[in-house]
C-alpha cells in the first residue's frame, strides 16, 4: 500500500511574528508565511501586548489563506493543524489558538497544541533531513535559555536553565541600554563585528556549576561599566562593549554546551531559538562542537527565529505519535520547556 502523505498547517502568534506554514511529512516545507509587527512594536522600544493581539487578530486569516495557496493545497487536504498555545504573550497566543480550534472544528480535523520551544528546537529537522534525535539542544530565545536533552521525537530532559533573565532578554536590554532598536539582538551583532571581543572583561557567571545560567550579573555590569566610563569622561567604544559583552555570553553557552555533552556522550548538538541566528555563537559553537568530535546543526536566519514551520514540523511528530488536543485546550503563557 503507497503510504499517505500528511500535511500540517502550522500557526504561531505568541509574540510579535503573525505565521503559518504547510509541511509535508514532518520536513518538507511547502509554504513559509511571516506577517512580523518588529517595525510597528520598535517605535515603543519593545513588544507592546495589546497592539501585538490586535495585529494578529489582522493578520491570522490573511496569512494562514497564503500559506495554504502558496503551498497550492486547500483547507480540505489539511490532515491536522498544529498551533502555538504557550509561553508567550497570553492575548497574543489566543488569537492563533482561537483561528486553530474554530478551523479544525469547521472542518472536523485534529487540533495539536505545540509548545513554542519544543518548536524552535524541531526547526533543525528542517535544516538537516537526515537528523534524528538524541541530541543536545541548546534553546536560546527572547524569554528562554535552557539544555536539553532531546531522547527521542518526543521525549525531552531538562539539564539546566536560566536562574534570571535569558540571552535574548539580556541582549535586548543591554541594546535599549545603549540606545539601539528592537530587537537588539542583531543590533549588538553588527556594533559588535567593528569591535575588540577581549577589550572589557566582562563576568561570566556560574561556569562550573553545573547547566544552570544567570545573564543579570552580566548586564549589570556592563551598565556600569558604561556608567563608570562615563563619568569619569572616558571615551567609549561602544563596538568594543559590544563584541565583549557579546563575547561573554557566547563564552558561557559555549563552555557549557561542551560540559553537558562531554557529561552525555552525545553526539549531536542543536541551536534553537531567536539567539541562535548570532554568527559568533553558530561559529564558536560549530568550533569547540567539532574538538570533542560533535557535529552542530543551526536553522537557516529565517528558522531561527518565530515561525510556523517549526510549528507545523514539531505537530506532525506528535499528530504520528496520535497526541491530538481537545477543543478545551487553553493558552499558557508560562508553559514550561519540559
Ligand atoms: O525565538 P525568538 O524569535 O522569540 C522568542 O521566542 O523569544 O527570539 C527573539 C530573541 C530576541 O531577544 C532577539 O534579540 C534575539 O532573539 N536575537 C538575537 C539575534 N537575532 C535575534 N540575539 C543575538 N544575535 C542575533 N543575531
Ligand atoms: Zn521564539
Amino acid at each position: 500500500m503507497v503510504k499517505k502523505d500528511i500535511y500540517i498547517l502550522g500557526i504561531e502568534s505568541s509574540c510579535d511574528e503573525t505565521a503559518a506554514a504547510v509541511v509535508k511529512n514532518g520536513r518538507i516545507v511547502l509554504s513559509d508565511v511571516i506577517a512580523s509587527q518588529i517595525d510597528i512594536h520598535r517605535k515603543f522600544g519593545g513588544v507592546v501586548p495589546e497592539i501585538a493581539s490586535r495585529k494578529h487578530i489582522e493578520k491570522v486569516m490573511p496569512v494562514i489563506d497564503e500559506a495554504l495557496s502558496r503551498a497550492g493545497v486547500e483547507l480540505a487536504d489539511i490532515d491536522a493543524i498544529a498551533v502555538t498555545y504557550g509561553p508567550g504573550l497570553v492575548g497574543a497566543l489566543l488569537v492563533g489558538l482561537s483561528a486553530a480550534k474554530a478551523l479544525t472544528f469547521a472542518l472536523d480535523k485534529p487540533l495539536i497544541g505545540v509548545n513554542h520551544l519544543e518548536g524552535h528546537v524541531f526547526a533543525n529537522f528542517i535544516a538537516d533531513d537526515e537528523l534524528e534525535p538524541p541530541f543536545l539542544a541548546l534553546v536560546v530565545s527572547g524569554g528562554h535559555t535552557a539544555l536539553m536533552r532531546v531522547a527521542d521525537y518526543n521525549s525531552f530532559e531538562l539539564l539546566g536553565q536560566t536562574k534570571d533573565d535569558a540571552a535574548g532578554e539580556a541582549f535586548d536590554k543591554i541594546a535599549r541600554f545603549m540606545g539601539l532598536q528592537y530587537p537588539g539582538g542583531p543590533e549588538i551583532e553588527k556594533l559588535a563585528r567593528g569591535g575588540n571581543p577581549a577589550a572589557v572583561d566582562f563576568p561570566r557567571a556560574l561556569l562550573d556549576q553545573g547547566y544552570d545560567f544567570s545573564f543579570s550579573g552580566l548586564k549589570s555590569a556592563v551598565i556600569n561599566y558604561l556608567h563608570k566610563e562615563k563619568q569619569a569622561g572616558r571615551e567609549i567604544s561602544r563596538d568594543d562593549v559590544a563584541a565583549s559583552f557579546q563575547e561573554a555570553i557566547v563564552d558561557v553557552l559555549v563552555k557549557k554546551s561542551i560540559q553537558a555533552l562531554e557529561a552525555t556522550g552525545l553526539k549531536k548538538i542543536v541551536l534553537a531559538g531567536g539567539v541562535s541566528a548570532n554568527k559568533t555563537l553558530q561559529e564558536e559553537l560549530a568550533k569547540a562542537a567539532s574538538a570533542v568530535g560533535v557535529s552542530l546543526v543551526y536553522p537557516k536566519q529565517v528558522l531561527c527565529t518565530d515561525n510556523a514551520v517549526m510549528i507545523a514540523c514539531r505537530g506532525y511528530y506528535k499528530f504520528i505519535n496520535k497526541e491530538i488536543s481537545g477543543l478545551d485546550l487553553n493558552a499558557d503563557p508560562a508553559l514550561k520547556l519540559v
